[in-house]
């Protein structure tokens, strides 16, 4: 058998556990499988005598995870500590710096640094592959790159977040409020430290980012996210949505337009009988179409110890096996640099307003809607005895303009009351 692959692990929280553990109770399959020995050298984290679970004490220990990153005996540098900045880009770098390759689960690094590292990595000869970094357990950066290398994709689009898709089903199937369900997801350990992350969209955009490179070959830009979390959907929109046929998800598109990159991570409406309407839980989908394949659905555990240290895992046998890719699946030279499109494409969209209760004032918010070129699909008004009619619309394909114009215009007539809610519907 040919040297054995050797590993330097910073982080030692739910990922790197979850790897060590993988790396330990497998070690002889996945040495028959890369025709080499995989092994840990050194570790480190924050705290060197915390029970982990897991034995730690034939590795070598480093406090500093920029000098576990340079270590002679170290092939690998496995970064797993988390943060955009601070010890993981500072270790990653030294790491790249010293002709390492570098296998990381850290999306906002990547989303924020992700051209810079990946053309350092090109210039030190060492590959940066990211694997865990999007979707978990799903393989889908693998799927994009190599997978589906054969593909011009036209868009992707998904469910990014297990803990946003967690929060949505689960005030669909309890009836409760958003902030009743957070609190819950809370208490179940589901949010990160910082909760704006997940319920913000910023965790599902930088993955969004990421996935954007690879599929349409351009600079990463997570600036370039229209990004809008979920704390403003309530369950009133979830329960007429669902009588409409639809399921609210922070679902993330991104797609070539003539006008540039679109990029969107925003509560939406998607069909209630497609993949997507039908995700529940903290799972993760993501839907890729390209034009030989058509449409590509992955689907899996999004988070976690082990769907994490899986996707760990893959990147890591790749190296060992001598399957070197590109960062993005192209040379990080050629990633062009687009501009945002500055507004996304038509869609239909789903309106809920309260209308008060007078001759004519159908006729007049439709006539506003009209007055703005939207032209109305479904209609529906409930019974309401006698007080301000709720009324639920499905418009026809709407230029995202003509939309902001109508959410103006609605409450300054005298039959809109307050702020109509507008939510984007996905074909899918
Ligand atoms: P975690 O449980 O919080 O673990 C972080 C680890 O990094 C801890 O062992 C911590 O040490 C160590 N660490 C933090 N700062 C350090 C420093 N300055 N020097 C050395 N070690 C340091 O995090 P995680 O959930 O495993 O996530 C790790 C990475 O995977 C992140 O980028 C995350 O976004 C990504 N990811 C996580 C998941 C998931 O399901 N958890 C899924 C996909 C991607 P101590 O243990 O001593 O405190
Ligand atoms: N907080 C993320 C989620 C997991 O809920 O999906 C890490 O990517």
């Amino acid at each position: 058998m040919s040297e054995p692959l050797r590993l330097g692990i910073a982080g030692l929280g739910t990922v790197g556990v979850g790897v060590v553990k993988i790396l330990q109770k497998k070690a002889n399959l996945l040495a028959t499988r890369a025709g080499r020995p995989v092994v840990i050298t050194a570790v480190s984290a924050r705290s060197k005598n915390k029970d982990r679970g897991v034995d730690i004490a034939g590795f070598a220990w480093e406090d500093n995870p920029v000098k576990l990153a340079t270590r002679d005996d170290v092939d690998v540098f496995v970064e797993l500590m988390g943060g955009a900045d601070g010890p993981a880009k500072a270790a990653t770098e030294a790491a790249i710096a010293a002709g390492k390759d570098v296998v990381t689960a850290n999306k906002a690094m990547l989303a924020h640094y992700g051209q810079d590292l990946a053309r350092a990595a090109e210039a030190a000869n060492a590959v940066i592959r990211f694997e865990a970094a999007v979707a978990g357990g799903i393989p889908v950066v693998k799927a994009l790159t190599e997978g589906l290398a054969g593909n011009q994709v036209s868009r992707v689009l998904g469910v990014m977040n297990g803990t946003c898709n967690y929060i949505l089903t689960r005030m669909q199937s309890a009836g409760l409020s958003y902030d009743e369900v957070f609190e819950e997801a809370n208490q179940l350990g589901y949010l990160e430290a910082d909760p704006n992350l997940d319920v913000g969209g910023i965790d599902a955009g930088h993955k969004l980012a990421l996935l954007s490179a690879i599929a349409f070959g351009t600079q990463v830009d997570f600036d370039g996210v229209a990004l809008e979390g979920i704390g403003q959907v309530t369950i009133e929109d979830i329960k007429q949505a669902a009588e409409l046929g639809f399921r609210i998800k922070l679902l993330g598109v991104a797609r070539m337009t003539g006008r540039g990159l679109e990029q969107r991570m925003t509560p939406c409406l998607v069909p209630a009988d497609s993949p997507l309407g039908q995700l529940e839980g903290g799972t993760n989908m993501v839907v890729i179409e390209g034009d030989e394949v058509g449409q590509i659905v992955l689907r899996g555990a999004g988070a976690g110890e082990g769907p994490t240290a899986s996707a760990v895992l893959s990147d890591v046998m790749d190296i060992a096996r001598g399957i070197r890719v590109s960062t993005f699946g192209q040379p990080a030279e050629g990633l062009e640099k687009v501009t945002p499109a500055p507004v996304a494409a038509a869609a239909p969209y789903y309106l809920r307003l309260l209308l008060k209760d007078k001759p004519g004032a159908l006729a007049k918010l439709a006539a506003t809607l009209g007055d703005c070129g939207i032209s109305i699909d479904r209609m529906r008004q409930r019974s309401h005895g006698g007080n301000d009619a709720p009324v639920l619309i499905v418009t026809h394909k709407t230029a995202a303009p003509n939309l902001v114009d109508a959410l103006a215009a609605l409450p300054k007539t005298d039959v809109v009351i307050g702020q109509p809610v507008a939510l984007r519907i996905e074909n899918l």
